[in-house]
């Protein structure tokens, strides 16, 4: 059984279109105000919210800050973002990708933003 933060490495090679991510950056200390940053990532099989995230952190932009020690199996809820243009409230772990697509990333709540995409708790 695989878990989905360690998946098989047999399954999880590039298989289709690229997925367009825009992600909301600030850090309070030093930004005046927040901005979105685009990224073009390949597409992994079973790809969801939160693995996009850490193939970002880990294989493009080391400075993108997340929670990235989390259940990754929709229980502890720590992995909550807004997404989408109307900025639907999910948990990033549970919210499978398809090929080609184009996400629009946000914190849980913009008000409690210690950085990027990490909230006080
Ligand atoms: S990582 Fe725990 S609910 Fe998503």
């Amino acid at each position: 059984m695989t878990h989905i933060l360690h998946p098989d490495p047999t399954k999880f090679e590039e298989i289709g279109k690229p997925i367009t991510a825009e992600i909301f950056r600030f850090n309070p200390a030093v930004d005046e105000k927040p901005t979105m940053r685009t990224y073009v990532v390949p597409y992994r099989r079973r790809m969801s919210v939160f693995t996009l995230l850490r193939e970002i952190y880990e294989n493009m932009d080391p400075t993108l800050a997340f929670r990235n020690q989390q259940c990754g199996r929709g229980i502890c809820g720590t992995c909550r973002f807004r997404i989408g243009v109307q900025g639907q409230s999910v948990k990033g772990c549970a919210v499978p990708l398809e090929p080609g697509a184009h996400v629009i990333i946000k914190p849980h709540d913009e008000k409690k933003v210690i950085r990027d995409l990490v909230v006080e708790l």
